[in-house]
């Protein structure tokens, strides 16, 4: 390949860098954890621009100016100069202080630590899925994070099975998901909105599909969405393809791993009481929508490779799965 070739490929890389959008940013913080994190961050880049720019300013300097020339002799070395090896030990000390001082205030203030009014709600990894048990409100809910704006709220973030981390970008840090332990975050988020996050600890064969949502509400909004999460599930018609699918429900293995209040009690999959309520299924992976919950009920490994959720043996009907589907959809 003709080398200009190259600098067109490597120049169309670089730019393509600034298309967006930008789900997973960090550098647009949309709550008071994450601007603390922002203001951190912007604070040390211009610290070491500045380092930058002095170092390679000298350093240019010297090669200009000390450079070999014909008939010159060699410049002469500098030894025990006390100022100078004054100032080069202060200098970075000093700075190394501006960079600890806010370095070591933020890391206190995004401890996790959260007023006692805050919405305090359980996040548990699994492989590969995330379940929120809003703990006040007696709520348990999978995949998608609901909060109120402007209120503090507090995860407390464990594991059941093996390490995840829970991460939000634009709402904060990550934390580590470790069976056995619970680390805190706490935030605000400041506007309304839905952010994808994401799993950031190898997890195993899906760690890359073990996705999530936080949907910031509005304060009546939030309200709504927990008064119909709160809710038994929506009974099915008489008569409905969703009632026939609720007896495929009742009589398959479904039930060994998924709750659906009042109708079985499993606990290793999702809470399916409201499942049709969310935007998307497989852990942020795939829309709620009626093929893709098909496929996903027909073969979910083949979705996700390691999904828990193996093929059923014997495979379900078409038509079973139709039905399964229509009932879940009902779940609003
Ligand atoms: Cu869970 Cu990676």
């Amino acid at each position: 390949m003709p080398r200009y070739r190259l600098w067109l490929l490597t120049v169309a890389l670089w730019v393509s860098g600034c298309g967006g959008p930008f789900p997973q940013t960090t550098l647009e913080p949309r709550s008071d954890f994450g601007s603390a994190i922002d203001q951190l961050f912007t604070g040390i880049f211009w610290w070491a621009a500045g380092v930058f720019l002095v170092v390679e300013t000298l350093l240019v300097i010297t090669l200009i100016r000390f450079r070999h020339r014909e008939g010159r002799p060699a410049p002469k070395p500098t030894h025990g100069h006390t100022l100078m090896e004054i100032a080069w030990t202060l200098a970075p000390a000093a700075i190394l202080v501006f960079v600890a001082v806010p370095t070591v205030r933020t890391i206190f203030a995004t401890a996790g630590e959260a007023p006692a009014d805050a919405l305090k709600v359980d996040v548990i990894g699994h492989q590969w899925w995330w379940e929120f048990r809003y703990r006040e409100l007696g709520l348990v809910t999978a995949n998608e994070l609901h909060v109120p704006l402007g209120r503090a709220v507090q995860l407390s973030i464990t594991s059941a099975d093996v390490i995840h981390a829970f991460w939000a970008p634009p709402l904060g840090g990550k934390r580590d998901a470790i069976p056995g332990h619970v680390n805190r975050i706490a935030f605000r988020a400041d506007r309304v909105g839905v952010y994808d996050g994401q799993c950031a600890e190898f997890c195993g064969a899906s760690h890359a599909n073990m996705r999530l949502r936080v949907v910031v509400d509005s304060d009546s909004g939030f309200g709504r969405w927990a008064t119909v999460q709160l809710a038994g599930p929506a009974a099915p018609a008489a008569g409905t393809l969703a009632e026939r699918g609720k007896a495929v429900f009742a009589r398959s293995a479904c039930i060994g791993c998924h709750t659906i209040q009042g109708v079985s009690p499993g606990v290793i999959g999702p809470n399916l009481t409201h499942v049709g309520s969310r935007a998307t299924i497989a852990s942020g992976l795939f829309p709620n929508d009626s093929a893709h919950l098909a496929s996903w009920i027909a073969d979910a490994p083949a979705l996700k490779p390691g999904s828990l959720m193996t093929r059923m043996k014997p495979p379900l009907k078409d038509d079973d799965i139709a039905a399964l589907v229509a009932y879940l959809a009902s779940l609003k």
